[in-house]
């Protein structure tokens, strides 16, 4: 689809110009300005992308997406919330999508029944399928900013009604692909070129719609008398089993876990990451890389699952 043309107006290059005078043009892999410590709001998941301490990243997004000025709402909200979904509160525009999955890889080694990515999975792919832009959301901060029909499809006159209050009104509402050289990635990548000076590279966070090279997901975990090389969940309540290392009976951010929507237990994105970040050691130490819900030194994570 064409949205609209996102020649960037002149002002605006002059304003990037300046705001990255001293970047280097390399469109590299930038580790990341927020902290990863404490709280969703200090990560890459701060849709609002305005890091606690300041930083120039804000201005220059405000003209690609709404800025909210609140961190959940991009994912959920307390009222309006999606409720063709099994997620909590689940705040944003799900596309309907058949992903090719990896069970379609044929691996001579596969075992197990494989579905369509569950709510687990799809609350991620909203974003990192790159097909829905960051900021669709059903529900907007404050009153009379509801539109129930955002729910399955992103509109961008909703979009454009909501006034930004810290820069222009965000008129380009783009998903995180590059679609006829739009979307994040037309300055988020490698190949970006002057208008993508000193962005960061996440091209390899775009998941894309085929999962055929990513862990699989929608994917039945095996009975633990299979006989196959998996080891047993030890804790069990409706709809999630876990693997309780603390034995406190509570999923907890750290515990890697398994959903059941209807069609048995399965691994998914959810099962692996915790989009809130989960803290490496004590209380405020820094979170594990990439939303894992554990550190995976000496492949502690695969291992939680695999018996290799
Ligand atoms: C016009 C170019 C441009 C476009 C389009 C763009 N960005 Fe950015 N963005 C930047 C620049 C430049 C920075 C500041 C340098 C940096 O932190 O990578 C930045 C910073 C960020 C940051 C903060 C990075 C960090 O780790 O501190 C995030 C997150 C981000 N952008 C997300 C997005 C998303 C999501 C989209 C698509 C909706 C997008 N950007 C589209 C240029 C752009
Ligand atoms: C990038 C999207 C995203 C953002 C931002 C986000 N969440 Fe979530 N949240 C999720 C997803 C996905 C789930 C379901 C998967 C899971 O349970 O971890 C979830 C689950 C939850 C749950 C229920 C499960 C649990 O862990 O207790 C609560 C409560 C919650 N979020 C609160 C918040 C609050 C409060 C904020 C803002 C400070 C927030 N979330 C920001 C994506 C997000
Ligand atoms: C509201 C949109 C949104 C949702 C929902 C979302 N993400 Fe993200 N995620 C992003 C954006 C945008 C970035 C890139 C930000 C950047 O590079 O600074 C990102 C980055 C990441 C990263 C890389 C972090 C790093 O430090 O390198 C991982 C891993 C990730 N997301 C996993 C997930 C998983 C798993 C889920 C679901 C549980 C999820 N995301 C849900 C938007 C989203
Ligand atoms: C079996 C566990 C597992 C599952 C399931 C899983 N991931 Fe990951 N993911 C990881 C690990 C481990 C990393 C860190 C890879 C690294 O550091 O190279 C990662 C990294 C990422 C990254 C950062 C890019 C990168 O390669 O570093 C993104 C984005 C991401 N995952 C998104 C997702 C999404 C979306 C899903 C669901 C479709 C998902 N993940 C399912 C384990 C998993
Ligand atoms: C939450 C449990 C879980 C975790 C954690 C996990 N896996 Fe898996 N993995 C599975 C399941 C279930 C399958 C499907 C196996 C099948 O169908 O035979 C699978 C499949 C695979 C496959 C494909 C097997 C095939 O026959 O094609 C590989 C390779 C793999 N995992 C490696 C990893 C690695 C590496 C990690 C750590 C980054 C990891 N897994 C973490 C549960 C997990």
């Amino acid at each position: 689809m064409r949205v609209k043309d996102t020649r960037l107006p002149g002002w605006f290059v002059a304003c990037l110009l300046v705001v990255l005078g001293t970047a280097a043009w390399a469109d590299a892999d930038l580790p990341t300005k927020f902290g990863n410590q404490r709280s969703v709001a200090n990560t890459r998941h701060n849709m609002t992308q305005r890091q606690a301490s300041g930083g120039p990243s804000g201005a220059i997004m405000d003209p690609y997406r709404n800025d909210y000025a609140e961190v959940c709402v991009y994912c959920h909200a307390p009222h309006g919330a999606n409720a063709n979904v099994a997620l909590p509160l689940w705040n944003r525009t799900m596309k309907a999508t058949t992903y090719t999955t990896y069970a379609q890889l044929g691996t001579s080694s596969w075992t197990q029944p494989v579905s369509q990515p569950g709510p687990n999975s799809l609350a991620c792919l909203s974003c990192h399928d790159g097909q829905v832009a960051v900021d669709s959301i059903i529900n907007m901060p404050g009153s009379g900013g509801y539109s129930g029909a955002q729910s399955g499809a992103q509109s961008n006159s909703f979009l454009n009604a909501w006034t930004n209050t810290r820069g222009p009104d965000a008129s380009v509402h783009i998903g995180m692909s590059p679609v006829a050289n739009q979307g994040c990635l037309a300055c988020h990548s490698s190949g970006a070129g002057f208008v993508g000076a000193g962005a960061t590279d996440f091209s390899i966070f775009v998941v894309g719609t085929d999962l055929r090279n990513d862990h699989p997901v929608g994917v039945k975990y095996p009975a633990a008398d299979s006989g196959l090389d998996f080891k047993p969940t030890n804790a069990a309540r409706p709809g999630m089993k876990w693997f309780d290392t603390d034995n406190d009976l509570r999923p907890d951010a750290r515990e890697v876990r398994l959903y059941d929507s209807g069609d048995g237990f399965m691994v998914e994105c959810a099962s692996c990451h915790d989009p809130h970040g989960v803290p490496s050691g004590g209380a405020g130490s820094a979170f594990n890389p990439t939303f894992l819900r554990m550190g995976n030194s000496a492949s502690a994570l695969c291992l939680t699952c695999h018996t290799k």
